[in-house]
């Protein structure tokens, strides 16, 4: 078996960090999202990994690399553009030949892994697998509608799902869908929808089973769903520290606190992270925080966010909370006269102020 990764696409949604950088590498409890796919993959007995790139190809190489690192070979494969999932699959076909393949979205986060869904596939040897979880607003994915236990109907984000059971972006495939890929056409969003493909296996007598799964998935498209993520990653880590922390600091329940990292003065309640050579001074870090490497926080006070690397969060006087903040950003309070907020945003931005 093989696996394809999707990792190119533009990431609309995460903008303006995905104006700088691939969805798919944003931290979250200070790990690239598509390491855990890789993780996942691999633990399943997969290693022969195909990855989908797009305009970000350069990113992905440079952190991915060759995939030794998770004991996996991982080949490149460069998206014409990005014209949907299902053409991501046409154009891997080269790649995955005629061998099943697992095929993971690369902003997507299982993390309890994939290795039975493998498993179930090798027993029972359907077309496809795939995988559905109940959620509260099905009209944001791929809505799949059972009858019996079958799979009849599959929409792409209909504006009125009949079913709260999304597809999640893992499937197991065999190369009957590189036939349905061919038959189908793209959808008013202009991209070739592997929803439509699965479809085309059901109308064309094709075993397509379902799997529900129980534990939570996220799709790590939108902030809040990042943040979510965030939250739960963040639970399952085990406490240790590796930095320094001085006498005035409090360090209270789940933190992990990186190498180099110094707290003075402050204190972490958990579950948190704090990256390497980071060091907050005098403030409050709160639950489900991820701070990266570099950071500075002073005279702060932060909680359910993330802060990517060399950012400075500088005597701001009002809790900070529900934030994604980028790399090398400057958050900071000024004396300076006259008294007036004063920003520089990149394009997309969003900004609320509590006063
Ligand atoms: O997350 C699950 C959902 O993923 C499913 O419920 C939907 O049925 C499925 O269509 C998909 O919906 P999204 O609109 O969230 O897909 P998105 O455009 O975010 O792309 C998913 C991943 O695939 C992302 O890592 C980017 C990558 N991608 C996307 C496109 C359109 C590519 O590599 N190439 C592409 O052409």
């Amino acid at each position: 078996m093989k696996a394809l990764v999707l990792s190119g696409g533009r990431g609309t949604r995460l903008r303006p960090i995905t104006h700088t950088s691939a969805k798919q590498l944003v931290p979250v409890a200070n790990k690239p999202i598509l390491f855990y796919a890789l993780e996942g993959i691999v633990a399943a007995g997969v290693t022969d990994i195909g990855m989908i790139v797009g305009d970000t190809e350069d990113e992905i190489r440079a952190a991915v690399q060759d995939g030794s690192r998770w004991g996996a070979h991982v080949t490149y494969i460069r998206q014409s553009a990005p014209l949907g999932l299902a053409h991501a699959v046409k154009e891997a076909e080269p790649f995955l030949k005629d061998e099943p393949f697992v095929m993971y979205l690369g902003d997507n986060v299982v993390p309890d892994g994939i290795t039975g869904f493998v498993t179930r596939f090798n027993e029972s040897r359907p077309d496809a697998l795939i995988l559905l979880s109940r959620v509260p607003s099905p009209e944001r994915f791929g809505v799949a509608e059972l009858r019996d236990g079958q799979v009849i109907r599959l929409q792409e984000k209909p504006a009125n799902p009949t079913s709260d059971l999304a597809l999640v972006g893992v499937y197991l495939f065999t190369p009957r869908i590189f036939e349905a890929v061919r038959g189908i056409k793209p959808s008013a969003r202009n991209e070739l929808e592997i929803t439509d493909a699965i479809q085309w296996l059901v109308d064309h007598g094709s075993r397509v089973e379902p799997h529900i799964i129980q534990g939570w998935w996220k799709d790590t498209g939108r902030l809040e769903d990042m943040l979510d993520a965030n939250r739960l990653l963040l639970d399952n880590l085990s406490p240790s520290c590796a930095g320094t922390v001085n006498e005035g600091s409090r360090i209270i329940g789940k933190v992990v606190i990186e190498a180099g990292a110094e707290i003075v003065d402050s204190t972490v309640r958990g579950p948190a992270i704090i990256g390497e050579r980071s060091r907050i001074l005098n403030s409050y870090v709160g639950p489900f925080t991820s701070i990266h490497h570099g950071v500075e926080i002073r005279n702060s006070e932060l909680e359910h966010s993330i802060v990517l690397e060399n950012s400075k969060i500088l005597d701001v006087s009002v809790r900070i909370e529900d934030s994604l903040i980028g790399k090398d950003v400057v958050v900071r309070r000024t004396t300076r006269m006259p008294k007036a907020l004063r920003f520089m945003l990149g394009d997309h931005s969003e900004v609320e102020l509590a006063t």
